[in-house]
């Protein structure tokens, strides 16, 4: 069983709390798995061109196309994002968007496979993980688990987080801010957070090596799909 772990924060990996969350829920899974950060990749999102409902296979050249095997190879993944204006980093939303070339006719290459998403924010990261869930969804993949952390936003190294009266400093923390390095919030930091990404690696290591029934999985997602758009009509 070999899980495809995705880091979609394009800040370096020793500072990221994203990679970090992601990190911890693979290694926690006692599976093989393999972690692919989206860190100086180009990657643009889908342009509907539609070359890919034949075969399900996008034809934009970028670095997209050396990880379509990982995809495609791998039986569940774990995909973080960093909450940029309450929602997905733009990379990973491109990264995801381009899942549109798994979907067409029977697009099973997906269908019924298990993920957990991560997602982490200066304040909060539950906004990613709920978007990255939703992908999830438009395959097919189950959610076994979601995990979100508080991250570092870049205010508190920018040099202005102390006067800066846009910046997280202030706004967390109001008038007279003083950073010091305990106040910058790192996941690693966070108990509550570490456990809960070491929780979801441990499910879905169960789930992948309890006979993990893809056709099953599938069934169920795509009821809970239907009715999801039905109540939504
Ligand atoms: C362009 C931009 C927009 C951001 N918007 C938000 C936001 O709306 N909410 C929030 O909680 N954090 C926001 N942040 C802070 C990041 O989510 C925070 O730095 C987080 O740690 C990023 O994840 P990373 O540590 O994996 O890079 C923003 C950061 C940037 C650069």
């Amino acid at each position: 069983m070999k899980i495809l772990g995705i880091s979609g924060s394009p800040r370096k990996e020793d500072v990221s709390g994203t990679h970090q969350l992601v990190r911890t829920v693979l290694e926690a899974s006692g599976c093989d798995y393999e972690l692919v950060s989206l860190r100086k990749k180009q990657i643009s999102g889908c342009i509907a061109c539609l070359g890919c409902v034949k075969d399900n296979v996008c034809k934009v050249k970028d670095d997209l196309e050396p990880i379509r095997e990982k995809i495609v190879n791998a039986d569940a993944f774990v995909i973080g994002a960093s909450n940029y204006y309450s929602t997905l980093n733009a990379i990973t939303h491109a990264f995801l968007e381009r899942w549109f070339q798994f979907r067409h006719q029977e697009g099973n290459l997906l269908w019924g496979k298990l993920g957990v998403a991560v997602g982490v924010g200066g304040s909060a990261g539950q906004a990613p993980a709920d978007e990255i869930e939703k992908f999830f969804l438009y395959n097919f993949i189950e959610t076994v688990a979601k995990v979100s952390g508080q991250g570092a936003a870049s205010c508190f190294s920018c040099g202005y987080g102390e006067t800066c009266k846009v910046g997280l400093p202030y706004l967390l923390y109001g008038e007279g801010v003083k950073i010091t390095p305990e106040d910058i919030p790192d996941v690693k930091k966070q108990p509550k957070v570490i456990e809960s990404a070491v929780d979801a690696g441990k499910l879905l290591g169960q789930r992948l090596k309890n006979n993990h029934d893809r056709h099953a999985v599938t069934k169920k997602i795509q009821e809970k799909m239907m009715s999801l758009l039905k109540s939504s009509v």
